[in-house]
């Protein structure tokens, strides 16, 4: 079976064409420069910039692909959750190419897409696991029994991981998304230079607000000078507290769900001292760890066109995914 998988959620158009046994495409046009200079994701520039690419975005994955529209077996597009305009134009656009295919048409729940991000690589892993999704809207442990049965263990109270790494890198000056510089920037530097806090030790949900007002606590007590010159050191000591509460919380919901397995995912999969300490932990403890590669932690619709070839394969059909207004929730017990 062929798919073709659509992505727009966010500031990436994206569409991929994979089988069940390999990602024939996946190209990923991001939206990164049209956004840069406002510091963030202005939905309006997002939607158009969307129905701009959608097409031409396509019309190269066939490409890379060889295959023809006339050979897409399935469409599979994200539903939810996003930016509304950004995830209708990928919705429609889908629904509206699987009818003229006169194909069947799924709706993903973009936190699954990430999930099956897992699904891509040579080794799947099996459930039952743990995963932990970590990306610029979400934080959320979540206990999967089987594929398509899961239940949240713990999420955030307020900023996603993603979001406290990109809103600590505006306030250091560095351009959005931060993550990926703040993370290059840290290699070099002393993770013990600053003492941030880890928010709700001991409880299952994570917080990263208090960090961010620590952070800016400590950068205005010094001059934009001292900021400058310290610039590795404060990243290196952001990024050891955000993965530092990750990493916490993760070990204490498999320890408390008694899983031996914990799967990766989301944007923030990409940072290597994250994986480096799940990977530490995972050796000393004995538990199986995988995350998926770079390629496919951040948003794409290789994950999309996964998730969607998998439910159909599956037909696990919980309500609200077959509309542009999926539930927030996407645990089904
Ligand atoms: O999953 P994703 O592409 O989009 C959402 O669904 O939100 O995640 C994007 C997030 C951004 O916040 C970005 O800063 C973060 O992933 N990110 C990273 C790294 N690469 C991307 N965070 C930390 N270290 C990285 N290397
Ligand atoms: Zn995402």
């Amino acid at each position: 079976m062929t798919v073709l998988g659509i992505e727009t959620s966010c500031d990436e158009t994206a569409v991929s064409i994979l089988n069940e046994k390999q990602v024939l495409a996946s190209v990923v046009y991001s939206q990164i420069r049209e956004h840069a200079p406002f510091g963030g994701v202005v939905p309006e520039i997002a939607s158009r910039a969307h129905v701009e690419k959608i097409s031409p975005v396509m019309e190269e994955a066939l490409r890379i692909s060889g295959i023809g529209l006339d050979q897409i077996d399935l469409v599979a597009a994200t539903a939810g959750p996003g930016l509304i305009g950004a995830l209708a134009v990928g919705f429609s656009f889908g629904k509206g190419l699987a009818l003229s295919l006169q194909k069947p048409f799924v709706g993903v729940h973009h936190m699954e897409g990430h999930l099956f991000a897992n699904r891509l690589g040579a080794k799947e892993p099996k459930p039952p696991f743990v995963a932990l999704i970590v990306s610029g809207g979400h934080t959320e442990l979540v206990d999967v029994a089987e594929w398509f049965q899961y239940r949240l263990w713990s999420r955030t109270r307020d900023d996603a991981a993603g979001e406290a790494f990109d809103k600590i890198g505006k306030l250091l000056g560095l351009e959005y998304p931060a993550g990926g510089r703040i993370a290059q920037l840290a290699a070099k530097g002393k993770r013990d230079f600053l003492s941030l806090p880890v928010a709700m030790r001991g409880k299952r949900d994570f917080s990263f607000s208090g960090l961010k007002t620590a952070a800016v606590y400590e950068v205005k007590k010094h001059s934009p000078e001292w900021v400058l010159e310290n610039l590795s050191h404060i990243c290196a000591s952001v990024e050891d507290a955000i993965v530092g509460a990750l990493v916490e919380k993760t070990l204490s919901a498999m320890q408390a769900l008694g899983r031996d397995r914990l799967v990766l995912a989301g944007g923030v999969a990409c940072n290597q001292w994250l994986r480096a300490k799940l990977n530490e932990a995972a050796q000393s403890m004995g538990f199986e760890f995988s995350a998926p590669v770079p390629a496919y932690c951040t948003d794409n619709a290789a994950m999309i066109a996964a998730a969607g070839l998998h439910r159909h394969l599956s037909s696990a059909t919980p309500a609200g995914h077959a509309s542009i207004f999926p539930s927030q929730d996407w645990y089904s017990i």
